[in-house]
């Protein structure tokens, strides 16, 4: 397993009482990268990502993130590594920028580097306005963006991003999709889930098809992709493999 990895997965699976949800994946995601896990409903992307940020025990299989292997090192990993869930968890009763602040003085950013840390993100996903009301009064869109914030006020080396559009109008997901290439251009690797091709194809480096717990093709072409996920397609962006590959 290579160093120069970000993350790097050797038949790692997981299963939950018998039932099969991970079936032996092997990932290579380079640093510095944004890396697509595209599948349908069940396909076993939470499960990935809960093993990955060791948050979840693996039934087999082993796996390196940022250079620490995943059994012998969980607690490194998940002090490095940041999973922004597809459900949220938000206290109610703070407001945007409270809790931004909040997350700030946790990271021991403080003054002015966290006003103006907090100000562009929330200004970044769309939520300067709404910053001074309780987070009980937000949209589900909105609490999704205020979450991608909180994940965002100390950038991880590794931030995984499950689903982090799923539900968003297309402006909410226009700003999401910006501050990935943020991200990426500031160096960070994102490993993100999504279950529409075309977010894979706009937002990532390498893509990985998962079905069943099975990753069932990599870095396709559209044409390539499952029959399952192609009613989904919108538009028809130009095929990865035709992009440079980092
Ligand atoms: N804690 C659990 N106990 C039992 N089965 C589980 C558990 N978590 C997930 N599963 C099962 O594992 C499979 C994969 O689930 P997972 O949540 O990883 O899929 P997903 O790709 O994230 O789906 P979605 O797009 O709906 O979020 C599913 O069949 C699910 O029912
Ligand atoms: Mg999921």
């Amino acid at each position: 397993m290579s160093a120069e990895m970000a993350i790097d997965t050797r038949g790692l699976s997981k299963h939950f009482n018998g039932a099969h949800a991970v079936r032996g994946i092997d990932l290579q995601v380079p640093r510095g990268t944004v890396f697509g896990l595209l599948g349908p409903r069940g396909a076993g992307k939470t499960t990935t990502m809960r093993m990955l940020s060791a948050l979840l025990l693996p039934s087999g299989g082993e796996a390196r993130v940022l250079g620490h292997d995943l059994e012998r090192e969980p607690q490194t990993i998940r002090a490095r590594v940041n999973l922004t869930g597809q459900f949220t968890h938000v206290d109610d009763t703070l407001s945007g920028q409270e809790t931004l602040t909040r997350v700030a003085r946790l990271h021991g950013i403080s003054g002015l580097g966290s006003r103006v840390r907090t100000n562009t993100l929330l200004k970044a996903l769309g939520l300067l306005e709404a910053a001074p009301r309780p987070v009980k009064l937000y949209s589900q869109s909105m609490r999704r963006r205020l979450d991608i914030a909180a994940s965002l006020v100390l950038p991880p080396e590794l931030l995984l991003l499950d689903e982090p559009t799923e539900g968003l109008d297309p402006l909410s997901r226009r700003r999401v999709w910006d501050m990935v290439r943020a991200l990426r251009a500031e160096g960070t690797t994102v490993f993100l889930s999504t279950q529409q091709p075309e977010e894979a194809e706009q937002l990532a480096d390498r893509i990985a098809v998962l079905e069943q717990g099975k990753v069932v093709a990599e870095h396709p072409l559209l044409g390539d992709i499952p029959p399952s996920l192609t009613d989904q397609r919108t538009t028809r962006p130009p095929p990865v493999a035709d992009r440079s590959l980092d």
